[in-house]
């Protein structure tokens, strides 16, 4: 690797570290070029999502960018974007997005993704079901061979009431692949973790493949109690990749 990295970079170009915020940044800042005057924008949730919104932001100030109107997904994106003054609306107003830009936990070869770790699935879902373009931002750390694959958590919303009765069918409709469901909690006392819309998220974990996508995400929507899950399938329209050998833009 050491040979392969001497080929691409001129030993006399100064080696520059970039840590996973700066490939962060650098993915978001790259989506926020396909932003127009005039658009309806989704605004995603988590830490690779906060560039772009803060770049819109700077946008907007500088006069480069007008007449954008934001859809936050979660609460805290409504509230960074009001304080950069983007002006926001919701699916009511506007019920169809030109384009939305978040960011992924999981992205695998046919792009298909992982969400929620951050805990703001179903309003992504919601938002970016709605778009014409779908932007997904990450750094390479993000990529898998198989959604699930990087044993961290496959996060399902599921309503508070009998969430351990939810938990156990949900672990049952992947015995097979080793599955572990876990209530996810915050804090030293282990309190739930309670999302915007006042439900509980169960993390799922599994040893193996849960092999076909698309029957793994209709088994989950069909136990009553699941209000949604992380899996995004056939939703985005380009994903971007920063790396420390540049950015790749991939697209459906
Ligand atoms: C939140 C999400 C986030 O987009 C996802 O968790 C990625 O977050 P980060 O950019 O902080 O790694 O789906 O619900």
């Amino acid at each position: 690797a050491a040979m392969d990295a001497g080929l691409l970079l001129p030993s006399s170009s100064p080696s520059v570290i970039f840590t996973q915020d700066d490939l962060k940044k650098i993915a978001a800042y790259k989506a926020v070029e396909y932003v127009e005057s005039g658009m309806v924008l989704g605004l995603g949730t988590g830490s690779t999502a906060k560039h772009a919104v803060d770049r819109i932001g700077e946008l907007l100030r500088q006069g480069k960018l007008k007449d954008i109107v934001g859809i936050p997904t979660s609460k805290k994106t409504h509230e960074q974007a009001l304080s950069l003054g983007i002006p926001l609306s919701d699916l009511d107003s506007h019920p169809v997005v030109d384009l939305a830009i978040d960011g992924a936990d999981e992205v695998d070869p046919f792009l298909n993704l992982v969400k929620g770790r951050g805990g703001s699935l179903l309003r992504e879902k919601m938002v970016e079901s709605a778009c014409k373009k779908f932007i997904v931002i990450v750094d390479e750390s993000k990529l898998v061979n198989y959604l699930g694959g990087s044993r961290l958590a496959m996060p399902v919303e599921v309503i508070q009431f009998c969430w351990r009765f939810t938990a156990e069918r949900l672990r049952k409709l992947f015995e097979e692949a080793g599955c572990v469901a876990k209530l996810r909690t915050f804090g030293e006392k282990e309190e739930p973790f309670v999302t915007d819309n006042g439900n509980f998220i169960v993390d799922l974990y599994f040893e193996r493949s849960i092999g076909d996508l698309k029957a793994a995400s209709d088994a989950i929507l069909q136990l009553a109690g699941v209000v949604e899950h992380g899996m995004f399938l056939d939703m985005a329209t380009t994903v971007i990749v920063a790396g420390e050998l540049g950015l790749t833009v991939k697209n459906k």
